[in-house]
């Protein structure tokens, strides 16, 4: 595998390749980052890989400085999956320049859930996402189902800005008690661990809830107040637990519901220090 970490050194080893799968990460690689290298193998070659926490994507106040960095072990991890060139810029390397060219997305996809609670997050996202597609220049990148709503922004960028790029989504991989892999579940304790998995396990109470029977917005609603609540009980600091529609991630009305629309349920929910995300298609 070869590590680059200068673009001009990425544009010259690449030259000439018109099947290549990108994966983007920010390190810190756990399984559910691998099986994307593992699905990207199944539509293209080579597999370039990337890592760079990017610094436009975190609030003031979030994790940028602490969020952990692993490189050597991903490396290794990396080189086991067969991956061709690991893209790693510097800082310097990517943003030699303030980036003041940013992708802004739209206020009904950019704003909501994960958008309303993490300002200037998918605007980061998406001027990043774009920036190493532009240095890749893959045919197909591969994405990961557990941050749903960022496969969305994705695939609608790529979408309104006709990027030659086609987006396969990756199922959630998830420890044995059902906790969502994340490269935040380690700033959780030991205790904080044990209870993380009442996420999935409140995503799965509401998924069974919605699936009992013909429901109206109202009771969705009441459905996600419950949810909610009882995370709280158990001392978490719940954003949102939200049923949407799957297509826009807006909330279903009465008559889409009555349609079998099909539903996802996206949550985001503090335990501590540590923010989790996880989401269910019911
Ligand atoms: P990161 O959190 O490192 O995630 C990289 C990719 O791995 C994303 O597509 C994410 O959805 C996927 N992923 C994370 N946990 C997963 C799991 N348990 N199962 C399956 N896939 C999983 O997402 C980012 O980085 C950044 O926002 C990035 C897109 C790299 C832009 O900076």
């Amino acid at each position: 595998m070869k590590i680059i970490s200068n673009i001009q050194d990425l544009r010259d080893q690449l030259r000439g390749q018109n099947r290549a799968v990108f994966v983007p990460t920010m390190g810190n690689l756990h399984e559910g980052h691998l099986s994307l290298m593992r699905l990207a193998r199944q539509h293209g070659d080579p597999v370039i890989a990337s890592i760079f926490v990017n610094r436009l994507q975190f609030g003031p106040n979030e994790d940028f400085d602490k969020y952990p960095r692993t490189f050597e072990a991903d490396v290794e991890k990396l080189e086991k999956e067969g991956v061709y060139v690991l893209f790693a810029p510097t800082e310097k390397d990517l943003y030699p320049e303030p980036q003041e060219y940013r992708v802004e997305p739209p206020q009904n996809l950019g704003k909501i859930l994960e958008g309303e609670f993490r300002p200037g997050f998918f605007q980061g996202v998406c001027t990043v996402v774009l920036k190493l597609f532009s240095c890749v220049q893959p045919k197909v990148a591969v994405f990961g189902k557990k941050d749903y709503q960022q496969l969305m922004v994705i695939r609608q960028m790529c979408r309104q800005l006709a990027l030659p790029v086609d987006i396969v989504p990756a199922e959630t991989v998830r420890a044995e008690d059902g906790l969502a892999l994340s490269s935040r579940n380690g700033y959780l304790s030991v205790e904080e661990r044990a209870e993380a998995v009442q996420l999935i396990q409140t995503l799965k109470e509401v998924q069974d809830k919605v699936l009992q029977g013909k429901l109206t917005a109202a009771d969705i609603s009441k459905i996600e107040q419950e949810a909610c609540a009882k995370l709280s009980s158990r001392g978490w600091l719940p954003d949102y637990i939200s049923v949407r529609k799957r297509k826009d991630l807006l909330s279903a009305n009465d008559v889409e519901l009555s349609a079998n629309e099909q539903l996802v349920v996206l949550a985001a929910a503090k335990l501590g220090k540590t923010r989790l995300i996880d989401n269910l298609e019911i």
